[in-house]
């Protein structure tokens, strides 16, 4: 798969930490905890963040997280879409910009990148770091508005990470709409791994396919997603910890996981196919091979692979969770 690394970019975390010089350290702990238990239990960002303070006590514990997730999502659609070289993009409930950050990561080409937002204490921020040398800030316009009226242009990536699971159930579909009104190329959607949220990315995804939408990833398929409650789908990245966020978190270990969900369509012009099947779990490891739960074009299904079976089981055996499998490597009789 493509992968690209999960860390900030060296400039985002040296301006952060710059801004943090005069900052008591106590505070800003203080301001990381109350900020994570408002977006644990389903807050917004309205109630979370008030001020620079709070965006770097964002910056500092949150942001590594969203970034992860979202570079993650970006490697599964350069996967399905290697030719795509997008140019302009949308960063749709961008905050300070996480989604653009990861997009200039991945897409080095594109050239024009815009901020939309409604927190104020976002933009305001996200401008005083890209004052602080962060290129991909510096370069970017920022726009104070809501993600039901984005500007009224096209763009070839247009993307929301962490913003969906904002907005009210009634502005959904809405929101959706507008999201692939404005664009021209891929869309992509990032959300916390909660069953809630995706629930809400398949019904985004059941209005995106009636409008005419290609889904490259994470399904293989078009058909209604065959996931049933309890169960939910999911995706997992592993992050490292810098020695300021386990400061700020009061946190040993040097890395967390962070669950997401995630949607990515496309316009039928671009030159992209979705997998054949997707991981959908991490693999259990048997004496004999692994077992792999696999959402495919037929439904889900638990295939186990035999070691004996060389051919097969050479390129399977380095398959991890949310991993595209080829045409060729799905099991014939799962
Ligand atoms: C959890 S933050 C995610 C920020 C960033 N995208 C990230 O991944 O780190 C959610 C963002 O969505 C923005 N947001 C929520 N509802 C919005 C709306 N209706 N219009 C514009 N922005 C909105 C919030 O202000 C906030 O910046």
């Amino acid at each position: 798969m493509t992968r690209f690394s999960t860390t900030p970019p060296a400039d985002l975390t040296a301006a952060v930490a710059r801004l943090l010089e005069e900052r008591s350290r106590r505070e800003l702990a203080e301001r990381a905890a109350r900020i994570s238990a408002i977006y644990r239990a389903q807050g917004r960002t309205a109630d979370a963040i008030a001020d620079e303070a709070d965006a770097l006590a964002y910056a500092l514990t949150r942001l590594p997280a969203t970034y992860a997730a979202t570079i993650d999502a970006f490697g599964r659609l350069a996967e399905q879409a290697p030719q795509f070289c997008p140019r302009r993009m949308l960063d749709l409930g961008a905050g300070l910009g996480t989604a653009s950050l990861a997009a200039a990561e991945a897409w080095p080409e594109i050239e024009a990148v815009t901020l939309l937002d409604r927190s104020r204490a976002f933009l305001d921020t996200a401008r005083r770091l890209a004052g602080c040398g962060v290129g991909a800030l510096a370069r970017a316009r920022l726009v104070e508005g809501d993600v039901l009226a984005p500007p009224a242009e096209r763009f070839d990536l247009v993307v929301a990470s962490y913003a969906l699971t904002e907005i009210a159930e009634a502005s959904l579909a809405a929101a959706v709409d507008a999201a692939w009104a404005a664009c021209d190329g891929a869309l992509v959607f990032v959300e916390p791994g909660t069953p809630r949220d995706h629930g809400r990315l398949m019904a985004a995804r059941a209005r995106l396919i009636a409008a005419g939408a290609r889904i490259l990833a994470p399904c293989p398929h078009h058909a209604p997603c065959p996931i049933a409650p309890p169960d939910w789908c999911h995706f997992c990245v592993r992050l490292a910890r810098s020695r300021d966020h386990k400061l700020a978190k009061g946190a040993d270990a040097p890395f967390e996981d962070e669950k997401f969900a995630y949607l990515v369509a496309a316009r039928e012009s671009l030159d992209a196919a979705p997998a054949a099947a997707r991981v959908l779990a991490r693999p259990a490891i048997l004496k004999h091979g692994l077992r792999i739960k696999l959402c495919m074009r037929a439904g889900i299904a638990e295939a186990t692979f035999e070691k004996r079976d060389k051919r097969t089981f050479g390129p399977i055996k380095k398959k991890a969770w949310g991993d595209a499998l080829a045409l060729e490597e799905t099991p014939a009789k799962p």
